[in-house]
């Protein structure tokens, strides 16, 4: 039995092509790993705060320092972090927003990663302190970055590399429903991208 952390970042619900696809990755994952928990997170409903000065230097000041007030602060990254530790795989479902990810997911990105929590420092420079556990994306777009002239535009894929490794997450697939605002392609980016699914 495993445990399924399932992120939600667009806030079309079911109409949106990225839920439709992480729904589809949770589906084959429970069905390879029957009686897997499923923990949802729809950052559009239930939103993480922007990083703001006070919650910076609550996250720079060590614990045992931490008044009660920074404690409160820090509450909601504690759980996420926790709600992450405990996770075996992690299936993100994204939107692309103007070549990037929704804010949302930058503020719950912001929030987990922490130092000391989810990554450290050492004489070899950074470590992530997460392991063992696989990351699925399934990212919808409205044209194709995968190939083609677009190519050289998917920032998203490398940065999503990039910000999961620093933390240990290393073990990342990305599942694209690309096309969704082309009328050429709309009518089977779904069903093409559910397809590739491999678990
Ligand atoms: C605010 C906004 C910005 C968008 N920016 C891009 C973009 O930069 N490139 C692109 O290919 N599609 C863009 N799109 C189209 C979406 O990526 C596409 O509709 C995708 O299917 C959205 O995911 P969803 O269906 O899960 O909501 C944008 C859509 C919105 C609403």
């Amino acid at each position: 039995m495993k445990n399924i952390l399932h992120v939600i970042s667009s806030p079309r619900g079911s109409e949106s092509f990225s839920v439709k696809l992480s729904n589809a990755v949770v589906e084959k994952f429970t069905e390879k790993f029957s009686g897997s928990s499923v923990t949802e997170l729809n950052l559009s409903t239930d939103s993480f705060p922007h990083l703001d000065e006070a919650m910076i230097k609550a996250m720079r000041t060590p614990e045992d320092l931490l008044s009660p007030e920074q404690k409160d602060l820090l509450k909601r990254s504690d759980d996420a972090i926790s709600q992450l530790k405990e996770a075996d795989a992690i299936v993100i479902g994204i939107p692309l927003f103007n070549f990037g990810i929704p804010s949302s997911l930058k503020c719950w990105i912001d929030s987990v990663l922490r130092a000391g929590h989810t990554f450290s420092y050492d004489e070899n420079g950074p470590k992530g302190l997460l392991s063992g556990k696989k990351v699925y994306i399934a990212l919808a777009t409205g044209g194709v970055y995968s190939e083609g002239p677009a190519k050289s535009y998917d920032f998203v894929g490398p940065y999503l590399h990039a910000v999961l490794g620093f933390i240990g997450l290393t073990d990342i697939s990305i599942i694209r429903a690309e096309g969704t605002a082309m009328a050429d392609l709309q009518q089977n980016a779904l069903q093409k991208a559910i397809s590739a699914i491999a678990i």
